[in-house]
C-alpha cells in the first residue's frame, strides 16, 4: 500500500491533499502518514513475530516526537545514541525498559543518564569506554545490562559512508578481540554482559552480508559460552534497506528468515533496530518551484527546497524521485533537467538530468522517500529555519513541529558587550558611577 498516491488528480497523504497541506504550513515542509508509519511497524513487527524479537526503532531515522509515539504506542522501543535522542525517547513516551543506548563515543553524562532512567541495554564500543562505564556505574551504584558491540568484518556492499561492519571502519571491537574484550568486561565490577550487539550497516540491499555476519555472530555466541560468559541478548542493529529508485531490497520476511536460520537456535534474545524501513517511505519534502532557467542547454528547476533541509542527495548522491503534487499530463514530453535548491552552493542539487514532464513556476512538487534522514539531518545553513513537519492521519493533519521563526533564530545568539552599543554604554556608565563612588570615598 503506499499511502501517497493520486486522487482525482492530486497527490494524498492518506486522505489529505498536499495542496493543502501547503496552504497551511508554506513550504518547503516535512509530510508524514501516520497509515505508513502503521503499516512499516505491522510488517516489520510481524515478521519477527516468531521470533522472541523487541523492535527498538533508531530514533536518528526521524526524531519527531509524534513520530516516536506512533511506534511507542504499537509497542515498540527505541534505539537512541545521545543523550537528546534518549530524552526524546522518555519525552514520547518510550518505557525506559525497551531503550536501547548505542555509539560509538558516549560521553559521562550520556551513559549516567541511562543508567539513572534504567534503559534495557547499553551498547559498548570500546574498552576504554567499558572501563568508563563501569566506573560510571559503581558510582551510581547501579549494574546496567551491556552488550558489546563487535565489528563482523563484513561489508555491507551499501555506500561507503553508511557501512559499518568493515574492520577499518570506526564502529565497534574488531570480532578477533572479541574474547578478550569479554574476559576484560567480566572482571570489571558493575556491568552485567548480558550479550553481542552488532549493526553492519544501513540501507542495505542483500541478504548476503547479514548472512555472513550473524553467521559470525553464532560463532561467537558459542565461543563466548564456552568461556563462560552468559550471552542472552544479541542487537542485530538495523539496515534494512526500502525501494528509493529501483532497488529491490530484500523482504523483511526474508530477512527474518536469515536471522532465524543462523541464530533462532541460541535460545537469546533479539532486539532489532530499524530506522528508515519503519519511517522513509512513509514521508515527503513538499517545496514549490521558484523558477525555471534555461541557461545553455540546461535547465535547472529551482525550488524553495536546498540541502539544509534534505542532505542525503548532495551528501550521499542519493536519489529520490521528484514528482509534481497536480498530477502531470501523461502526454507532456518529459525533458532532462537539473532540481536545484537556492543554497549557495553547486552541491545544493536534488537530482541531475532527471526526466520530468513541464514544471512552471508555483508548482508543487514532493521529494518522495524523505521520511528517514531528512527532517533529521536539516540544518539552518544560510540561515535558512528549519522547515516544519506535519502528521496527517487519515483525512486529518496536524503539525508535529511549526516553522522555526526568523526571530527564534536570531535570538538564539548572543553579543559580547564589546559589540553591543547598548550594553556597552551601561558598563560605561556602570565604570563612570564605580570611579565617582570611589573619588568620594578618598
Ligand atoms: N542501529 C545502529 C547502531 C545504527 O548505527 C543505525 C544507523 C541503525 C540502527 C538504523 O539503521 P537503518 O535501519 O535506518 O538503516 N544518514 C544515512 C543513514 C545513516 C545510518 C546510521 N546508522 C542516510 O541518510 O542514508
Amino acid at each position: 500500500m503506499n499511502a501517497f498516491a493520486y486522487r482525482a488528480g492530486t497527490l494524498h497523504a492518506d486522505a489529505v491533499p498536499l495542496d493543502r497541506i501547503a496552504d497551511a504550513v508554506g513550504t518547503p515542509a516535512y509530510c508524514y502518514s501516520a497509515t505508513a508509519l502503521v503499516a512499516a511497524n505491522s510488517g516489520f513487527a510481524g515478521a519477527v513475530s516468531h521470533l522472541p524479537a523487541t523492535v527498538c526503532y533508531a530514533v536518528k531515522a526521524n526524531g519527531n516526537l509524534a513520530v516516536i509515539r506512533t511506534f511507542a504506542r504499537l509497542g515498540a522501543g527505541a534505539d537512541v545514541v545521545s543523550e537528546g535522542e534518549l530524552r526524546r525517547a522518555l519525552a514520547a513516551g518510550v518505557p525506559a525498559d525497551r531503550i536501547v543506548l548505542s555509539g560509538v563515543g558516549k560521553t559521562a553524562p550520556e551513559m549516567r543518564l541511562a543508567i539513572d532512567s534504567g534503559i534495557r541495554e547499553i551498547n559498548v564500543e570500546s574498552l576504554p569506554e567499558l572501563e568508563a562505564l563501569s566506573r560510571i556505574a559503581t558510582e551510581a551504584g547501579a549494574r546496567p545490562k551491556v552488550a558489546l558491540r563487535i565489528n563482523p568484518d563484513v561489508d555491507a556492499e551499501t555506500h561507503h559512508h553508511i557501512a559499518t561492519g568493515r574492520a577499518a571502519d570506526k564502529f565497534g571491537i574488531a570480532v578477533a578481540d572479541a574474547r578478550a574484550a569479554y574476559a576484560a568486561a567480566a572482571k570489571l565490577p558493575g556491568l552485567d554482559v548480558v550479550g553481542v550487539a552488532m549493526h553492519i550497516g544501513s540501507q542495505l540491499t542483500g541478504l548476503k552480508p547479514y548472512r555472513a555476519a550473524f553467521a559470525r555472530l553464532a560463532e561467537l555466541v558459542g565461543t563466548l559460552r564456552a568461556d563462560g560468559h552468559d550471552i542472552r541478548s544479541l542487537d542485530l542493529g538495523g539496515g534494512l534497506g526500502i525501494r528509493y529508485r529501483d532497488e529491490t531490497p530484500p523482504a523483511v520476511e526474508d530477512y527474518a528468515a536469515v536471522v532465524r536460520e543462523t541464530l533462532g537456535g541460541l535460545g537469546c534474545d533479539l532486539l532489532f533496530e530499524p530506522g528508515r524501513y519503519l519511517v522513509g517511505n512513509a514521508g515527503v519534502l513538499l517545496t514549490r518551484v521558484l523558477y525555471v532557467k534555461d541557461s545553455g542547454d540546461h535547465r535547472f528547476v529551482i525550488v524553495d527546497a536546498a540541502m539544509n533541509d534534505l542532505i542525503r542527495p548532495s551528501l550521499y548522491g542519493a536519489w529520490h524521485d521528484i514528482i509534481p503534487v497536480a498530477e502531470a499530463d501523461a502526454n507532456a514530453p518529459a525533458r532532462a533537467v537539473d532540481v536545484v535548491g537556492p543554497v549557495c552552493e553547486t552541491g545544493d542539487t536534488f537530482a541531475r538530468a532527471r526526466a520530468m514532464r513541464p514544471v512552471e513556476p508555483g508548482h508543487l512538487l514532493a521529494i518522495c522517500s524523505a521520511g528517514a534522514y531528512g527532517a533529521a539531518m536539516s540544518s539552518g545553513y544560510n540561515a535558512r529555519p528549519l522547515v516544519p513537519e506535519v502528521l496527517v492521519r487519515g483525512d486529518r493533519f496536524d503539525i508535529v513541529r511549526p516553522r522555526e521563526s526568523h526571530a527564534d533564530m536570531i535570538a538564539r545568539d548572543r553579543m559580547p558587550e564589546w559589540l553591543d552599543p547598548a550594553a556597552q554604554e551601561s558598563a560605561d556608565d556602570r565604570r563612570a558611577d564605580d570611579r565617582r563612588a570611589e573619588s568620594e570615598r578618598s
